[in-house]
């Protein structure tokens, strides 16, 4: 596809150059994306993509107000040629902030350098980017835990992109941590993750299907689980789960809407767990539960 470049020049703070991202991608004709960065001199620029000229110089004509009130006084236009989706995907992906962690692409290295709990994760055909609530819930929900209590075996049920193992690797040094997803290329994909964040000799990454597997079923049981898979499923996994958890163990479940809380909260009363918080953001519901028997 031939593509094209909107800059939008002008004297921005990362403030003001954030908030003009969020106005343009509602100017129609809809930029494919919108980003922007910080150049030489602490000065931000923004750019939006289009996928032809055409629509690219009808935006700049639509924008061009917003754009003067943001405080830019140009705007130009730039065919690009043929485009990698993917690679602007991901250099368009801007950092997360959620609890403790800052979240942000290959692109964003720089600006994570120095905070302790940075986790490179790049937008790939695998879930968590740290875009989703459920998975900004988890996050949250597993820094408080590791502030109360050490757990040493851990398990990262339905990994993806293995953001919530990574994450664990870093809070919790002692821990044991086991990924598994039932997707072969998320495999793939939270490996070389593990290997970038540096803890790939500490987690270990398995293709596996909810709970059943002969791997799973050796070890000795888990101390603390996160699943962010969805209600059906982990409404399914309820007594199985139960079985490999040691009789204190700690479980954060998402990908759960609002409407389907109960009916999962349920399966889970029944299966012996105790509800010790109930966390949402946007309709999404982060659950931790507290297995006493
Ligand atoms: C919503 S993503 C969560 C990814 C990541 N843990 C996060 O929180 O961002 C759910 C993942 O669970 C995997 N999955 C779904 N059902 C599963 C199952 N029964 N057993 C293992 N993995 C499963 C999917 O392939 C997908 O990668």
């Amino acid at each position: 596809m031939t593509t094209c470049k909107v800059s939008l020049h002008g004297d921005l703070s990362a403030n003001a150059a954030l908030a003009l991202c969020d106005q343009l991608e509602t100017i129609n004709p809809v930029p494919l994306s919108v980003s922007c960065f910080e150049a030489a001199g602490g000065v931000w620029h923004v750019e939006a993509f289009h996928e032809d000229t055409v629509a690219a110089h009808r935006f700049v004509d639509n924008a061009r107000a917003t754009a003067k009130g943001a405080g830019c006084t140009e705007l130009d236009v730039e065919a690009l040629g043929e485009t990698d989706w993917v690679a602007v995907t991901q250099r368009n992906l801007r950092p997360v902030v959620a609890g403790p962690f800052f979240v942000h692409g290959a692109h964003d290295r720089a600006r994570a350098a120095g905070r302790r709990l940075a986790l490179e994760i790049d937008a790939q055909v695998a879930f968590g980017t740290a875009h989703h609530a459920t998975t900004v819930g988890c996050l949250r929900a597993l820094a408080r835990l590791a502030d109360q209590r050490r757990h040493r075996r851990v398990l990262d049920l339905g990994c993806g992109t293995g953001i919530l193992a990574i994450a664990m690797a870093r809070l919790l040094p002692n821990a044991d941590i086991l990924a598994t997803d039932i997707d072969p290329s998320a495999i793939e994909i939270a490996r070389t993750n593990c290997r970038i964040n540096r803890v790939g000799q500490r987690v270990r990454v398995l293709l596996a299907a909810g709970i059943e597997h002969p791997s799973l079923r050796a070890r000795p049981r888990f101390d603390l689980v996160v699943a962010n898979i969805l209600a059906g499923p982990l409404t399914t996994l309820a007594k199985p789960l139960a079985a490999r958890l040691s009789p204190d163990a700690d479980l954060v479940l998402s990908g759960i809407l609002a409407t389907q809380s109960a009916r999962v909260e349920a399966a889970y009363r029944a299966a012996g767990f105790k509800l010790a918080t109930r966390s949402k953001l946007e309709e999404w519901v982060t659950l931790v539960l507290q297995r006493r028997i």
